[in-house]
């Protein structure tokens, strides 16, 4: 092969590679331990210095070495290939894995036709067997299938060679954003089937008039000898209640055929075709599978081959500008979602992927696009049997070279060789609504025609191209029949639905980018999308924190576990792009999902599932509410539910959490899909005495059973209303519950500078108009802009400090490092059991955007649990508080924080109305004016900003508290819109109080 380098050959997709075909095959697994060697580049000669190696396995995941000593580690790299030679030419350095190991072949295998089954290798695999050359092919994440059968010596053992070339013209189209890998990374196996063999099944299962199924099954024989043996025929079977239904053979298509065998002979095609009585219809939300069996028989009557498959009866068409599935429009509430795990890289087991998407169903998914290439078959039969549809996506995105490819004729056969075979292999899946023909790599006619052959092929499903509508959401017909921006802003898609213009839906292919604390503004998107007609739903950008756990050796202590969940075990830390001395790099970008790298949910999780609930509920009087079911096809009755009370007036201290919240089962009534009904809350909950403040009811909804995705009791939502208003100021009533909580007095101490002084403030409240910056921050210019303002460096200089009797009013100024000064005044009027502290601060025109005014102190030592009246229990922000409802919490100080990978601001709770610190016999209780954005934490902003990892933080045993009187929302600005105006802290006088006591 050196003398013709086919990894430097775009025009040869595959060599001797069978089509790609939906027959489930079985055989014997190749899986485990091989023989391995890297070497520098596919001309180098082999050693005789043989390693091991797992397969399935990235060999940069398990750290080896090439002939010469050199290492190959991960690479993370977003849009820029990871060297400068242009397409089709891959670098000379060029990793090239050999791998062997020796498998038994039964001797019954003599006289069948044996493939060898590749699951995925990256970038190019070249198979041997007992030294013969079988086949090459292309495209790291569809299987490569070889026949051997002339190659293997049944009732021996046979050698097989797997040649694994990691850089190669077909990297130019895989240029995806992610970690770069090498080597096999899906199961290896081998099988036989009768010479007389299913070349493939092609299943479309609608729905007919009536509740009828509409079933055809095509099938494709072929016989391994060449010519068909007269006679063969072909049946199958549906799986009923009894009998099982034998499909009739589809007369018209018979006749048809028939005619075409005279001609070939050596390829048969059966269609059957069947309408089923009544079928329970595949959804989503209602994934309903059917056995299906298919044979083909030889003439004498017996089976030459079966196959099994599962169907699920759906229609799924584009009317309008609605995409609509089983005839009614659902919303796509969906996420992108890569292979990745972090200890094996690009390999992940079938339990990973179940993981995977029961935690996406947990959280109120039911969609995922597999962005940006084909998963392993394994993931579809997840999503047929969970309920996920599917935005199945090709292998393609030529991001650096996006206009060249994309109508290069060298690389036309790449484009439709991996749209095609994606399409052969996944075409039976109920769960796949949508196909995509890759992402990223500009438009051009290689597109058009993929799109041309997938049209002729599946008519069943529409297609989606991101590429095709970038400029214009109505143009690029040819290759997308949804309009499927990413980024996009509320106000433009809301724009374009209302344009008069719009012909198709729309439906973002990635939004609310989920880098660091981000997604800001989620429920604006979801409250237009579900306010706009032609707005149908979209794919948050990502799933997967991409972090690769990597051993941390340079001595630096191990980090004290306090924060278990989301942080890589002590020793290790989540790894992201130059971490491995790769470079070029990108960094952290690659950090950006909704679940940390362990699969722990982000706080934007517990957003998402608010917003996604099956059920919601307005008031409706003063003791009525009205529950509307939010499901497209599901009645209530897999729900329970309680309603629970939660009272400002009831957290006082000494009280228990039991005595703070009540809670009454719920009954749910019968009501259907898209419905409402009014139901009466039950007297006991609203008799109850729940004293003073406000009240908030919210409906707790769980699973009743359990079920494949989550065990009985799982909470699928936690919808809110308020049912009472405070019923003075929360400042009156600070000091009523303070009194009530049986504090005395304690008189108001400030040091010369006018700094509140008491034993238990390790730093006294000060001004603060910074935050660590987020990734959002950071990437959308702000951090640059706010330090260059330095906003986190003010000096305080205080111009003076005058008591009038117990009450001192300290008046200073606070000048950022860029040179703007801010005037603020602090009042402190002794009260009961603490100090009043009324704020005023006022931010020029300077200032016209900055992260957060409030104050900012240090508590002593000791103080590890933190109660609070507010939302909760997780982490919100002002754009990001949808799903966390109002109600008294508790919470480990050590568990408030957000331990990203890279450390930003994070742990604040959004509209606190007061909250305590305990620990030993202290308690310190902070009441607010009105509710407020507030975080504790153990650690400084400055710390924060400066860690670039995790693991770099030494946590205080002190708590950093800040009490914003505003706080900039987090918004989506590291890809896509910023804060949205209305979440922003401008210019202006800010004035804020609060009640600070001791006890
Ligand atoms: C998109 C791209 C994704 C990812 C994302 C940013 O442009 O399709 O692969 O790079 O931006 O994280």
């Amino acid at each position: 092969m050196a003398d013709m380098p086919v990894w430097a050959a775009p025009e040869i997709t595959g060599w001797r590679r069978l089509p790609a075909h939906a027959v489930p095959r079985g055989g014997i697994t190749l899986d485990g331990r091989w023989r391995f060697q890297l070497l520098p580049s596919p001309d180098a000669s082999l050693s005789d210095r043989w390693a091991q190696i797992d397969v399935p396995g990235c060999w940069t995941m398990q750290d080896f070495e090439d002939v010469h000593g050199v290492r190959d580690l991960p690479q993370y790299l977003n849009f820029d290939m990871p060297w400068p030679d242009l397409p089709p030419h891959p670098p000379a350095v060029n990793p090239t894995g050999v791998y062997e190991r020796e498998v038994d072949v039964p001797a019954e295998w003599a006289g069948r036709r044996v493939v060898l089954h590749v699951g995925a290798a990256e970038s190019v695999v070249l198979a041997r067997v007992n030294g013969i050359d079988v086949g090459m092919g292309k495209d790291s994440h569809l299987a490569g299938e070889f026949d051997v059968t002339h190659a293997v010596r049944p009732g021996e053992p046979n050698t097989i060679g797997l040649t694994v070339v990691k850089w190669s013209d077909a990297t130019f189209v895989e240029d995806q954003d992610q970690w770069w890998h090498g080597g096999v990374t899906r199961p290896v196996r081998i099988y036989s089937t009768d010479p007389l063999y299913l070349d493939d099944v092609h299943i479309s299962s609608g729905l007919a008039d009536g509740g009828a199924g509409d079933l055809t099954v095509e099938v494709r024989v072929r016989s391994a000898g060449g010519l068909l043996p007269e006679g063969w025929r072909v049946s199958a079977w549906l799986d009923g209640p009894e009998p099982e239904v034998e499909l009739p053979v589809d007369e018209e298509f018979a006749a048809l055929a028939a005619e075409r065998e005279q001609v070939s002979g050596w390829l048969g095609r059966v269609r059957l075709r069947a309408t089923v009585p009544a079928v329970r219809p595949w959804s989503a939300e209602t994934p309903e599978l059917y056995g299906l069996t298919v044979r083909v028989f030889r003439p004498d009557g017996t089976v030459a081959d079966e196959s099994r498959h599962r169907v699920g009866f759906r229609t799924v068409e584009i009317v309008g500008r609605d995409l609509l599935v089983n005839g009614v429009r659902v919303y796509i509430r969906g996420v992108n979602r890569h292979d990745f795990h972090p200890r094996t890289g690009r390999v992940v087991s079938a339990e990973d992927m179940r993981a995977d998407l029961v935690t996406m169903k947990q959280f109120g998914f039911n969609a995922v696009r597999t962005s940006h290439y084909p998963n392993d078959p394994a993931l579809l039969d997840l999503a047929d049997e969970l309920g996920l549809y599917v935005v199945d996506e090709a292998n393609v995105e030529s991001h650096a070279y996006a206009t060249e490819l994309a109508d290069d004729p060298a690389y036309l056969p790449a484009f439709l060789d991996r749209v095609s075979r994606m399409v052969r292999r996944d075409k039976n899946h109920p769960s796949v609504v949508i196909w995509s023909l890759g992402n990223e790599s500009d438009y051009g006619v290689n597109h058009d025609a993929a799109a041309g052959w997938l049209r002729g092929y599946d008519p069943t499903r529409p297609l989606q191209y991101e590429g095709a509508i970038r400029y214009d959401y109505e143009s690029g017909r040819a290759a997308s029949d949804i309009a499927c921006p990413m980024y996009a802003s509320i106000d433009d898609i809301v724009g374009y639905a209302r344009s008069g213009r719009q012909t198709r839906p729309l439906i973002l292919c990635e939004y609310s980018h989920a880098m660091g604390n981000s997604n800001g503004s989620l429920s604006d998107y979801w409250a237009a999308i579900e306010s706009t007609p032609g707005l149908q739903g979209g794919f948050i950008w990502e799933f997967w924190d991409h972090g690769l756990m990597q051993r941390v050796t340079d001595g630096r202590p191990a980090p004290d576990g306090g924060y278990a969940a989301g942080v890589a075990e002590p020793g290790y830390r989540w790894a992201y792009g130059g971490d491995f001395g790769d470079d070029p790099n990108d960094g952290n970008f690659c950090i950006d999902g909704v679940v940390f790298p362990d699969r722990t949910p982000k706080p934007v999780m517990y957003e998402h599932r608010e917003l996604a609930g099956p059920v919601r509920i307005e008031p409706d009087g003063s003791s009525r509410v009205l529950v509307h079911n939010r499901q497209h096809f599901k009645d209530l009755s897999w729900l329970a539910a309680e309603w629970e009370l939660s009272a400002s007036g009831d957290a006082v201290a000494g009280r228990t959490a039991a005595d703070r919240l009540r809670t009454v089962p719920a009954e749910l009534p019968p009501i259907p899909p898209g419905g409402s009904a009014t139901v009466d809350v039950p007297p006991e909950l609203l008799a109850a005495p729940a004293g003073p403040g406000e009240v908030w009811l919210t409906l707790r909804v769980t699973t009743r059973d359990d079920l494949p995705w989550a065990p009985a009791g799982t909470t699928m939502c936690l919808p809110q209303i308020k049912v009472r208003d405070e019923d003075r100021d929360l400042i009156t009533r600070a000091g009523e519950q303070i009194a009530g909580a049986g504090v005395g007095s304690w008189p108001v101490e400030v040091d010369g500078e006018g700094l509140l002084v008491h034993p238990l403030l390790a730093s006294p409240p000060t001004l603060s108009l910074w935050r660590a910056p987020t990734d959002n921050d950071r990437i959308g210019g702000h951090a640059a802009r706010w330090e260059e303002l330095g906003l986190h460096a003010l000096t305080r200089e205080p111009l003076d400090v005058v008591r009038h009797g117990e009450r001192v009013v300290v008046r200073a100024r606070y000048t950022a490092a860029g040179g703007v000064s801010i005037a603020h005044e602090q009042v402190l009027t002794p009260t009961v059991g603490g100090v009043l502290i009324e704020e005023t601060a006022v931010l020029p025109d300077a200032l016209a955007d900055v992260p957060r005014i409030g104050s900012v102190w240090e508590t002593a030592a000791g103080f590890d649990a933190f109660e609070w009246f507010g939302q909760g229990p997780w982490e919100t922000y002002p754009d990001r508080c949808a799903g966390g409802p109002v109600g008294a919490y508790r919470a480990d100080v050590d568990r408030l924080f957000t331990p990203h990978a890279r450390p930003q601001e994070s742990g604040g709770r959004h509209a606190v109305r007061r909250f305590a610190l305990t620990g030993g016999a202290a308690r310190l209780a902070v009441h607010l004016d009105e509710p407020r954005q507030v975080s504790v934490t153990r650690h400084r902003d400055a710390d924060l900003a400066a860690a670039l990892h995790h693991d770099e933080l030494v946590p205080l045993t002190r708590c950093v508290v800040h009490v914003d009187a505003a706080h900039r929302g987090l918004g989506t600005a590291s890809c896509g819109p910023d804060t949205l105006a209305p979440y922003l802290v401008g210019p202006g006088t800010y004035t804020w109080s609060w009640v600070l006591s001791f006890t």
